[in-house]
């Protein structure tokens, strides 16, 4: 069937390497695990570590850290395999316009969209929420109705967004030296809340570490986790099952690893580094996430941690305002090159895309001064921003979860595709234990997506069939691949 015919991994290595395509090579292992520690450590941690303990895990927020990053390294695994035998801008995309067609292909870029669109405003919602809380330190507070969770409209986030995409446009791109100086704020702040909260916590907050399982209104209706509803359990927050639902929400703290993926074009040594790039930052992000949301439920009983910045208002909880305005000014700072590289990440999956002509080849175009794709960074831009300006943060970091897990399942099945059709391609980095890994991998991410709630998976199924209407009154018949039966663009 012509929906998944496959472009070959020599063509989309050729198009790499067409002169007007190439991007200068110039990241190295060390630069692509900075790079990927400031994409990973943003709003997860900075802010869903208070709500989820608070609704759904208790002081256990620290063992559904550990849950989701198991789950990451599953699928890290696999990508690292998949990177290093495509090395090619585009991540998921790519890989599974490389094995599955052009239809899956097409899939998965519409759900990359979900991720790394979403993603980005839920984390300039975060920023705002940091900003709130600076200001409110400072004896500054903005009105309710223009800042914070219930705000009409989340100007700052809004303003915060439509700000990076200038810059994006501006092609000031974040030269690997300042996102050093920013991830090493950011490393500093985090390490600041483990090494100066350890002061603070008290053995008391700690007990009982699992709570007890109890229906609340977090789980209520359709926010119930789908996998109690579907096994006709009443829904419950906290016990074991909360600890899952709990590590399907905070799994949000891991994404960006994927989007070391989209540098390949610039990797000095692909082959090698980015496999090292995406587990070497994964590694470390597991560590710090584990360490600092354990500190911070024993600063604080979790019932009281803060909804918008929990990490700075439990130092100001125990009388350290010094403390809290680091960590605010640290995150604030962080979660900007988060929202960035985000939608960075989001401009080059569309422009993988619309290379093929699966979305409109003006897209693509670069602008003549700056050599960006500025149309696709301005579109990106303030489609970021309206959503920033009005969703809250809780409802959109489910859904990118949601669509996150599922990009991990199609590269997980599609390692197991690439390895039975073409076993000749050289793997400089090879997944263990194949088809065992991708199987756990495949399973691991389902099992965290059953524990998403209901109407998260309402709200995916519908994205997706819009996706696949585009994809059946457009892309198909504009496709590159269309226009040129032989299957060589
Ligand atoms: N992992 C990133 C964050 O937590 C997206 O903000």
């Amino acid at each position: 069937m012509t929906v998944f015919r496959i472009k070959s991994i020599e063509q989309s290595i050729r198009d790499t390497e067409a002169p007007e395509h190439r991007l200068r090579k110039d990241l190295s292992a060390l630069d692509l695990t900075v790079f990927g520690i400031g994409v990973i450590i943003g709003t997860g941690i900075f802010v869903l570590t208070g709500r989820v303990a608070r609704d759904l895990a208790g002081p256990a927020v620290a063992l559904s850290f550990v849950v989701a990053g198991i789950v990451c390294a599953l699928a890290a695994l696999c990508y690292a395999e998949f990177a290093s035998t495509v090395p090619v801008a585009g991540s998921a995309y790519t890989f599974a316009f490389a094995t599955l067609g052009e239809f899956p292909a097409w899939i998965i870029g519409w759900d990359l969209t979900l991720e790394l669109m979403l993603a980005a405003a839920v984390v300039a919602v975060g920023w705002s929420g940091y900003l709130t809380s600076l200001l409110s330190s400072m004896g500054i507070t903005l009105p309710a109705a223009i800042a914070g969770e219930g705000a009409t409209f989340n100007l700052p986030a809004a303003l915060v967004v439509l700000v990076l995409t200038a810059v994006l446009v501006a092609g000031i791109k974040l030269s690997s030296r300042l996102n050093l100086i920013i991830v090493t704020i950011k490393l500093a702040v985090v390490l600041l809340v483990i090494v100066a909260g350890l002061f603070f916590v008290k053995a008391a907050n700690y007990s009982p570490f699992i709570p007890p399982a109890k229906s609340t209104p977090a789980v209520g209706g359709l926010a119930a986790p789908l996998i109690q509803v579907l096994f006709g359990i009443s829904p419950v927050a906290f016990g074991m099952l909360g600890v899952f639902s709990a590590a399907a929400i905070v799994f949000f703290a891991y994404i960006g690893f994927d989007v070391v993926a989209t540098a390949a074009e610039e990797t000095r040594n692909p082959r090698r580094d980015l496999p090292i790039g995406i587990i070497a930052s994964l590694a470390i992000c597991t560590l710090l996430y584990v360490a600092v949301s354990l500190v911070v439920v024993g600063m604080q009983p979790y019932s009281r941690l803060s909804e918008s910045a929990p990490l700075a208002d439990a130092f100001k909880a125990v009388g350290q305002t010094w403390a809290a305005t680091l960590i605010s000014i640290g995150a604030l700072a962080g979660l900007t090159t988060v929202v960035m590289i985000l939608m960075m990440g989001q401009s080059r999956v569309m422009f993988a895309m619309s290379r093929d002509h699966l979305l409109p080849a003006v897209l693509a175009k670069v602008h003549p001064k700056f050599g960006t794709p500025y149309r696709i960074t301005i579109l990106v831009g303030v489609i970021v921003a309206i959503l920033a300006g009005l969703v809250p943060l809780s409802t959109i970091a489910e859904l990118v979860n949601i669509g996150t897990l599922f990009a991990f399942v199609i590269v997980s099945i599609a390692v197991v595709i690439l390895r039975r059709t073409r076993p000749d391609l050289p793997r400089s980095f090879r997944t263990p234990l194949v088809p065992l890994v991708p199987i756990l991998s495949v399973l691991a991410c389902l099992y965290l997506m059953l524990n998403l709630p209901v109407e998260t998976w309402l709200r995916f199924v519908i994205w997706m069939i819009i996706g696949v209407v585009v994809y059946v009154t457009y892309s198909y018949r504009h496709s590159r691949l269309s226009r040129h039966s032989t299957g060589a663009p």
